[in-house]
């Protein structure tokens, strides 16, 4: 009697639990976005209804030097080409500052942002970023960046190229196809089910051998679950407000 009973509970619960996550979607889509300011003067978004940024509070561009470039590109000085996968394109802040290094280091960058919930361009350009990494000279390739396609490989430069993908982290299946992977998902506290196993297993599999995945974040159970599918993690120092960060070498 009891285990016919929880047989039938299971599609119940598969449907409920089905519902739950287009439910969150939903709500994450139409969540409301607000403009702030972070302490390096550079800005961010805001979402309210979680109390999260989309960058530190404590400065979004030094935060995205530290982490991103410092951390993670500075590795790879000696090449002279290179494939960035960013988890979560976001602002696209990450992105203009990889490809203004990417002109200083004469580099030539195979760059690929995943992002499910793309922002409004309006909102993207009232953040005013290029005037805030003084680029303003780069105001035609920042706009090729923001409005290029989305599915499509876009050379932006000759030394950038640039695929938007509009997907959900969750989906993705790539096998070798980057030697960098930016991981900026939103912090596991409002989204615990992007920093587990089973999306570190898609990140190592993403990799090309001896690759690296940097992200800002430090807590012991991410540190855990990147272990746990094969990367070597480092904790680093953090940027600032942030005593420590993670970096997986495949
Ligand atoms: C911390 S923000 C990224 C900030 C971005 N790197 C930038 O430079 O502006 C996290 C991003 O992940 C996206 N996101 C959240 N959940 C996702 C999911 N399940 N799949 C794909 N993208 C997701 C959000 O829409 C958001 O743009």
């Amino acid at each position: 009697m009891c285990q016919r009973l929880s047989l039938n509970l299971i599609p119940n619960r598969l449907v409920i639990q089905s519902i739950l996550i287009l439910y969150l979607c939903f709500d994450f889509k139409q969540m409301e976005r607000k403009i702030i300011q972070t302490s390096d003067g550079s800005s961010s978004v805001y979402l309210p209804e979680w109390d999260e940024n989309y960058h530190s509070k404590h400065g979004a561009i030094q935060e995205a030097y530290h982490v991103f470039i410092r951390s993670g590109l500075d590795l790879f000085k000696d090449e002279s080409s290179l494939g960035i996968l960013e988890m979560g394109f976001g602002t696209g802040l990450n992105c203009m500052i990889t490809y203004l290094e990417a002109i200083k280091r004469n580099l030539t960058i195979d760059y690929m942002g995943l992002e499910a919930y793309p922002l409004e361009s309006k909102m993207i350009f009232e953040l005013n970023h290029l005037e805030q990494l003084q680029a303003k000279k780069e105001s035609k390739v920042y706009q090729s960046i923001q409005t290029s396609d989305w599915e499509a490989r876009v050379k932006i430069s000759p030394q950038f190229n640039l695929t938007k993908r509009k997907i959900m982290f969750e989906d993705y299946q790539e096998h070798e196809v980057a030697d960098l992977i930016y991981f900026d998902a939103f912090g596991a506290r409002v989204q615990p089910e992007l920093w587990t196993e089973t999306i570190f297993k898609k990140m190592y599999e993403a990799l090309n051998n001896k690759g690296i995945i940097v992200t800002y974040a430090a807590k012991g159970s991410v540190r855990r679950a990147m272990q746990a599918v094969g990367f070597k993690v480092e904790r680093l120092p953090g940027p600032p407000g942030k005593r420590e960060m993670l970096r997986g070498i495949k």
